[in-house]
Order: structure tokens, then sequence, then C-alpha cells
């Protein structure tokens, strides 16, 4: 357990510094922030420094600048999109380096909130460079980490300025992503459904390695079913399969016994284009020139079956192509089981990325017990990896 923004009383709290690295890593688009999910998850924790009269000194990431300031991954966006959120001005900081940005951050109002440039526009910060976390540093009396989605990363502004400033403890939103997928892990309520996708069985062999212990049944979908079809002996038409991911397939299956539940058929078509015609074929069935591109019905209805009467449910990965209907309808009834599941008193987690922006586009956000802000965080998390940003905060 990691100390807690909330174990901090009063006098921690009350004129001082806060230096709170967030995940502002959101889509932008002419200027403007187009999915604000990221920045309205960091809410919590601001709002609560704010009112305890701290001075707020907000660090993120945006994108992937390579080696330097760019324009096109300024943060002034998402500090237009904060204040419009908070309803209260946000400073920039364009520089974090030297005094005036020391005395910036000193002058605030208690309350008042600031952010600063982007930290990849320093060459230190995805080196975990220690000259720049020390100049990070002085821009804060207290560290709160509340970016679970950056906390995979050993960045200067996530790992190494946490061992610089103390305290150092995590904000509300890394609590409860912490709380959620940890208890799934830990002490899942039973039975304990996984719900796999995505395209690569590769990419996913570790999350199925750690979860296999843990789990009552792993639910397999995308196009990864493929390779497990083919190493089944299955013909597979001209569905994606990975090659080389056919023998670690047959090796999972063999581990896993009947944990591992694979769609009965399979939704297949000539090409994948939005509104192309369709078939829906059993598994042993897939025509050569055929590809699938989603779970057929059955496998719908009996994946759906196995989350509604789940205890625990952790989804990773859509089913099939979701960007391109009508292959969005499996990924569309696992997020709708998923919800049936919460509402019966299950514990339902997303992890992000892609099953996060499914769910979302089904509308069904609000009907999930938690969908993770964090997409390779989630995941490293799920396969039992130490997160940096998380290992350096303060031990409760
Ligand atoms: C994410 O979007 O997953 C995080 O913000 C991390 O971004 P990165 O993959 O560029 O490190």
């Amino acid at each position: 357990m990691k100390r807690s923004l909330r174990s901090l009383d009063a006098a921690a709290l009350e004129g001082r510094r806060a230096l709170v690295r967030v995940d502002f890593n959101c889509p932008v688009k002419d200027g403007v922030v187009t999915d604000n999910t990221r920045i309205r998850a960091s809410l919590p924790t601001i709002q609560y420094l704010r009112d305890k009269g701290a001075r707020i000194v907000l660090l993120s990431h945006l994108g992937r600048p390579k080696g330097g300031p760019d324009p096109k991954y300024t943060l002034r966006p998402c500090a237009l999109e904060l204040e419009k959120l908070l309803g209260a001005p946000v400073s920039f900081i364009e520089d974090p380096a030297g005094d005036a940005a020391v005395q910036a951050t000193k002058r605030m109002p208690r309350g008042g909130v600031a952010l600063v440039e982007n930290t990849r526009f320093h060459p230190g910060e995805e080196k975990n460079d220690a000259g720049l976390a020390a100049v990070l540093a002085q821009l804060g009396d207290i560290y709160v980490n509340d970016a679970f989605g950056s906390a995979h990363r050993a960045h200067s502004s996530t790992e190494a300025v946490a061992r610089l400033i103390q305290p150092a403890v995590s904000g509300f939103l890394m609590e409860k992503e912490l709380e959620y997928l940890g208890g799934a892990l830990e002490q899942p309520r039973r039975p304990f459904v996984a719900v796999l996708g995505g395209a690569k069985v590769s990419g996913k062999i570790d999350l199925i390695e750690h979860l296999l212990p843990r789990v009552d049944a792993i639910l397999v979908g995308g196009a990864m079913a493929c390779t497990f079809f083919r190493a089944m002996g299955l013909q597979t038409g001209n569905s994606l399969v990975e090659e080389d991911g056919v023998e670690m397939a047959r090796g999972l299956m063999a581990q896993a016994g009947d944990k591992l539940v694979l769609p009965r058929g399979a939704v297949i078509a000539e090409k994948l284009e939005a509104g192309v015609a369709t078939r829906s074929v059993s598994r042993d069935k897939i025509p050569a020139g055929w590809a699938m591109f989603d779970i057929d019905a059955a496998s719908e209805a009996d994946f759906a079956e196995r989350i509604r009467r789940a205890g625990t449910v952790v989804w990773n990965g859509p089913m099939g192509v979701f960007e391109t209907p009508p292959f969005d309808h499996g990924t569309i009834a696992i997020a709708r089981a998923m919800a049936d599941a919460t509402a019966g008193g299950a514990t339902t987690v997303v992890g992000g990325g892609d099953s996060a922006a499914a769910v979302a586009q089904a509308g069904l956000e609000a009907k999930m017990s938690h969908v993770s802000t964090g997409g390779g965080a989630s995941l490293e998390f799920l396969e039992g990896k130490v997160l940096p940003g998380v290992a350096a905060l303060n031990e409760a």
C-alpha cells in the first residue's frame, strides 16, 4: 500500500506547493482537446488540494515529441480545458528551469493552479535524468503522483523526482486505479473471468500467464483467437494469424485446460470495410479468401452468459475490429454484458486503451465499476509488473 494524499494533514498542505504528476496525454485537434477523460479524472485530486489551500503545480507529458520543444505537442490546450472544467484560471509555466519558474510557483495564490509545459520537451525526461528531476523538484514542497497512465514509465517526472521530495504520495486517481486493478488480482470475488482480445497473442502472453492461476476463465476474442484456432489445426482463411505465435498458443492451451474459452464461431468477410457483406460460420468453417473480423452471435451469447454469472470481470482488448461496423457487434455485446454484471453486483474493470474506447463508444462508461485511464500501464499492472511510478512513492 502506498501512502495517500489523504494521509497528509492540513499543515502539510495549507500554503504548500504540491507538485502533482498528472497524465494529460489527451488527443488534441487544432489546438482543442477532443477527449478530456484524463483531465476530468484528475479533478478530485486537484480540487482536494485547492480546498486545502495548497498551491498546485501540475506536470504532464503529451504525445511523443522527439528530442525537444515542438508546438504540436504543447500542453496549452490542456491548460485551457482544465480552466473550463475547474472554472478557475490555470497559469502556464513554459520552462521549469531557473529562478523565474520557482518564483512563479511561490507567488501563486493559495488554491492556485499552474501547468508546466510538456515534460518530454526535455531530453532528460525519458532518461529518468536526475538533473531534470532536481529542476522539477524545485517546484514543489510535496509530490503527488496521480498519473496512473504514465506509471509504467521510469521518467524524471514520474520516478526520479519522487525520490527527491518528501512526502511523495499517491493521488486519488492513482489510488482508485490500484484499488480496482489490484483488488481484482488479489481478492477477486468469484467466479473471476478475464476477457482478452486484440490482434496478437505475443502481446498478451505475459498477461495470460499472470492471470491463469488467478482466474476461473479467460475468454479470448479478437484476431488473436485465430492464432489459437490455427494451434487447434483449423483453417483460418485470410484471417490475421501470428504465424510465430502458433506454438506459443498451443503451449498456453495445454497449460490452461478448460479455463481458456475460445469463440465458437466467427463473423467473416472478404475484406475489411464498413457495411461489407458478412457471414457467420463456426470456427472450423472459415473458408479460403475470407477472414474473421468479429466473434459470432453464439460466442457472444456464451461469453455474455459467463460474464453475467461472474463476481469479478477484467477486460482487456476488443473482440473484433470494433472501429469498423458491423464488426463492433461482439465488442459491444461484451460491454453490455459487463454493464449487466455490474448491475447484478459484480466488480467490472475495463483496462484502458481500445476496450475503454469501446465502452465509451457504447455509452456504458458509467455502468462499469472502473474504467482504467491507463492503456500500457493497466496492461503492465495486470501482467504483474512493478510500475516504477508507483514503486517510487512512500509506503503507507
Ligand atoms: C498513455 O497514453 O498510455 C500514457 O500517457 C503513456 O504514454 P506513452 O506510451 O507515450 O509513454
